[in-house]
């Protein structure tokens, strides 16, 4: 028997060997299937099998496998969605500030623009400290310009490059992004979209529901944003813009000392009866993002997750020896390096949702909208990054 088959790839005939990841097979007939880590946690490699067989070494979801994991196995026809190629682009930082007591915006002027899907993340290493990986977004006013990457980072005890925001890392910092990856970006379709975010999961979930209101206005949208407290619900001004923008369904959770209109508990709590027509979309902690993605394949719905984890990479030996040089002995983030613009952005008009009568769940089930048919697959996603 031969070890070599067909495969076509996105319309292109190539050979393959059996055995051999997708991946690899595309690379050796100068087809590149997008990919990142390789090692089947980001999703950015997820492709169809349109036809044929493959071995999916457990990534099937559907009809769709990683191509980084599954092997050739058979003659098969492959597509993916095509999405910018991933490129290197020099930048600078130029701004840094608070958006709230946890919560820190970060301005990237490029040298030139980086093409990207709405949700999909980059790679960026500020000069000096390991790489992360960040879901660049828009201003919290709505606000968009090509030439800026806008980053939402968890300030970490410790974290080695959240702690050093507005200390060592300040404006003119030297940035290198790499991207965009990612699987969880905004295609076009014609249901709802239900847009979930924990966090600072509101960065990916803001640029896709920005991108919404302008590409996909046909679309019904039903955001939820939660955070643990108050106080850090720093997404509020863009609550506000969707509000103002016709958005009927805005809400916004803290687990703790929420008031109206602000309700309490997780957004998991209001999550509407979901349905085959949902498109899901959900970014942020690994358990709400575990939990959204549950119910929506019990729906049927289709679900694109973003789970963020914490990073485990060490800074290199260059990069210690270059924080050494930076950093002067007992340095501490400058708030007012941290707060370039002017304070007082983050008030919220409180208003109370227009959409339909909600229910906490547990009570007696979640009725933002009428409950609808099922069908379809969700998806699982998983990558590290310090955006917990
Ligand atoms: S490249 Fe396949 S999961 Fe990341």
């Amino acid at each position: 028997m031969s070890d070599t088959c067909q495969l076509v790839i996105n319309g292109q005939p190539i050979s393959a060997r059996i055995g051999e990841t997708l991946i690899d097979a595309g690379l050796g007939g100068y087809v590149i299937v997008p990919h990142d880590c390789r090692t089947g946690q980001c999703e950015t490699c997820r492709v169809t099998v349109e036809s044929g067989s493959v071995d999916d070494q457990g990534t099937a979801d559907g009809r769709t496998v990683l191509a980084c994991q599954a092997t050739v196995d058979g003659d098969a026809v492959i597509t993916f969605e095509e999405v910018p190629a991933a490129v290197k682009v020099a930048g600078i930082v130029t701004e840094i500030s608070k958006l709230s007591p946890e919560v820190i915006e970060v301005a990237v002027t490029l040298q030139s623009p980086l093409q990207y899907r709405p949700g999909q993340y980059v790679r960026a290493k500020f000069a000096g400290f390991p790489a992360r990986e960040y879901s660049p977004t828009c201003r919290l006013n709505g606000t968009f310009d090509p030439n800026e990457l806008i980053f939402h980072v968890r300030r970490l005890p410790g974290g080695l490059i959240s702690s050093q925001l507005g200390a060592t890392i300040r404006p003119d910092h030297r940035v290198q992004v790499h991207g965009p990856f990612g699987h969880a970006f905004l295609r076009d379709g014609e249901g709802p979209l239900v847009l979930v975010a924990g966090g600072t999961g509101w960065a990916p979930i803001w640029s896709l529901a920005r991108a919404a209101r302008h590409e996909q206005r046909h679309r019904d949208v039903v955001v939820i944003a939660g955070s643990r407290d108050p106080d850090n619900l720093y997404m509020r001004p863009a609550l506000n813009w969707l509000i103002d923008d016709g958005v009927r369904d805005v809400i916004a959770t803290t687990e703790i000392d929420a008031a109206r209109p602000i309700l309490p508990g997780r957004p998991t709590h209001y999550l509407p009866s979901l349905g085959l027509e949902d498109t899901v979309h959900v970014a942020g902690p690994s358990g709400l993002v575990d939990a959204v993605k549950r119910k929506a394949r019990t729906a049927a719905a289709r679900c694109y997750a973003d789970a963020f984890l914490p990073s485990v990479q060490a800074p290199s030996f260059v990069d210690r020896v270059m924080q050494m040089l930076r950093t002067p002995a007992g340095e501490a983030a400058d708030e007012d390096v941290l707060s370039p613009r002017p304070r007082g952005r983050l008030g919220w008009v409180f208003r109370p949702f227009a959409g339909a009568a909600i229910r906490q769940e547990g009570a007696s089930g979640q009725i933002l909208r009428p409950a609808q048919s099922t069908g379809s697959s969700a998806r699982p996603a998983r990558r590290p990054g310090e955006r917990t």
